[in-house]
């Protein structure tokens, strides 16, 4: 599914960004090479960037390898391999 319209970036991307240690809305634009033009996505990817910071926090990564409770992947090679720069 696509957030912006404006700039073609779909959920499944921005997910895979954040994954990667991007940690705010305007870092997801930027890694694309965006900016914001019409502004009708970004609460909803501010929306994905606090879930994924929630989830973080709670201990999970948000690989959706996790199992009962645990974590089944902590050195996985999935693991965020650079991060951003906090804004
Ligand atoms: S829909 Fe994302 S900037 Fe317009």
């Amino acid at each position: 599914m696509y957030v912006c319209i404006c700039n073609p970036m779909t959920e499944k991307q921005v997910k895979q960004v954040l994954s990667l240690g991007v940690d705010s809305t305007a870092g997801v634009f930027r890694h694309f090479g965006h900016k914001v033009r019409c502004g009708k996505c970004v609460p909803y990817v501010r929306e994905m960037v606090d879930d994924h910071k929630q989830q973080q926090q709670a201990g999970c990564g948000g690989c959706g390898k996790c199992q009962g409770g645990e974590h089944a992947n902590e050195d996985s090679p999935e693991t965020p391999a650079y991060g951003v720069a906090a804004e």
